[in-house]
């Protein structure tokens, strides 16, 4: 039996300057899809895929997340008294009992590498779950996708999509081979621009990561973008262990731009039970 993966990583500390004036004094991981906030569609993914310690990799203005994952007792009450039992339930059980919430905070923006590093005491020597809530992944939940994985052969895994060769210097890009477990990680490199890129196959916000990264993270220094970046940690670790490439069968939206956020809204509305019908119609007729 393998160790149960039970925590998740949130890194929620960045800014969000591509969605200003939007992001100037709420997180960008508040931003709804339809009626909920991204960090809560990471957060049901992540209790989807077994996770009953969820760890928030936090910095300035983002006192709202941790606002949002409590219990709202004056709220509660006010929409008990007025009989909203839908509402009450939507409000009231967002983290079950048996999960728990933890804060740390990132103090300087050192990179994504940096970010997970400062998870690491709430983590501990166990495997664990890196989610980047900007990357929405509609359909099965990718990160029970990776537990799967790595149920099956105990080491760490990572999701990746193809993207067009053009955009290789946006993602970390990977270069696999076959092997009986899967596709095994040869090479992993940052944001690559296309010349140099080893693929198309690039990193998407999901990992599911050995503890045997804390070693690599402590020893990491500044790679590209001047940040210390949780791709340079993943390469050295490739050095020691195996890292496997999972293809998800999901659909990805890329939140942390504005065409990709509206892409999600549309899709997320478009299934949504209470407006998904009324929503397709109003689109048919506005594009005719
Ligand atoms: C981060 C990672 C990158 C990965 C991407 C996925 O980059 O550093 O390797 O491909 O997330 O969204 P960021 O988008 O934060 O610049």
């Amino acid at each position: 039996m393998r160790k149960q993966v039970r925590a998740a990583v949130f890194p929620v500390a960045g800014r969000g300057t591509r969605f200003l004036p939007a992001t100037k004094a709420s997180p960008k991981e508040m931003l709804p899809i339809v009626d909920k906030p991204l960090i809560q569609y990471a957060v049901e993914e992540a209790i989807a895929a077994g996770a009953t310690k969820l760890v928030f990799v936090t910095g300035a203005s983002k006192r709202a997340i941790e606002d949002h994952f409590d219990t709202d007792a004056e709220l509660e009450r006010a929409l008990t008294e007025s009989g909203k039992t839908d509402l009450l339930e939507s409000v009231r059980d967002i983290v079950p009992n048996n999960v728990s919430c933890v804060y740390i905070r990132q103090g300087q923006p050192l990179g994504l590498g940096h970010a997970v590093l400062c998870a690491r005491p709430a983590v501990g020597d166990e495997p664990f779950f890196v989610h980047l809530a900007d990357d929405l992944i509609a359909g099965e939940p990718c990160l029970k996708e990776l537990a799967d994985e790595y149920e099956r052969h105990g080491s760490s895994v990572v999701a990746v999509e193809e993207v067009p060769h053009e955009n290789t210097s946006s993602y970390g890009i990977v270069a696999v081979e076959e092997s009986k477990n899967g596709r095994r990680m040869t090479e992993i490199v940052e944001k690559p621009k296309p010349a140099d890129a080893p693929s198309n196959l690039a990193v998407v916000g999901r990992y599911l990561l050995a503890p045997e990264i804390w070693g690599k993270l402590e020893g990491t220094g500044r790679g590209a973008g001047g940040e210390i970046q949780l791709t340079d940690a993943i390469a050295d670790l490739l050095d020691v262990a195996d890292v496997y490439a999972h293809s998800f069968s999901g659909t990805r939206y890329d939140c942390g731009s504005k065409l990709g956020y509206l892409q999600a809204t549309v899709a997320y509305g478009l299934s949504h039970s209470e407006i998904g019908d009324e929503f397709r119609t109003f689109l048919k007729r506005s594009v005719g």
